[in-house]
């Protein structure tokens, strides 16, 4: 609610057009990597959204790893996505190797 809520909302639906829904998400629930690329660094994301959206997320790689692992995992199980945690070593590893 702190840091994604303001776009995505309390439902993880966003807003249409806007800010994408990150409910029954390929890209939330798909391939860690490019789901840590976009938060951490706010790369594009390959191109699985049904939608096309003009504005760009900033980078979220200022919050702790502790913080990111948490709030990754939570968007990954909630939502309708049903995936797996991410792990703080997952958070380290995408924060030291892959810069956009
Ligand atoms: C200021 C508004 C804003 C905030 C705050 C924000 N986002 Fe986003 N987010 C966006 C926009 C706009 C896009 C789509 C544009 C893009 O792909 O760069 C997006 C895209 C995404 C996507 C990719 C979705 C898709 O289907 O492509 C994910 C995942 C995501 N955000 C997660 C998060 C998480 C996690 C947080 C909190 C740490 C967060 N966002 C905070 C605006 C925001």
């Amino acid at each position: 609610m702190s840091y994604c809520g303001s776009c995505h909302k309390e439902n993880g639906q966003g807003v249409k057009n806007i800010f994408p829904s990150l409910t029954n998400s390929k890209v939330v629930s798909g391939r860690k990597n490019n789901l840590l690329r976009k938060v951490i660094h706010g790369a594009q994301v390959e191109g699985q959204s049904t939608e096309k959206f003009d504005t760009r997320m900033s980078p979220f790689g200022f919050l702790t790893d502790e913080e990111l692992a948490a709030i990754l995992t939570y968007i990954r199980k909630e939502f309708g996505n049903g995936a797996g945690a991410i792990s703080v070593a997952e958070i380290q590893k995408e924060k030291s190797v892959n810069q956009p």
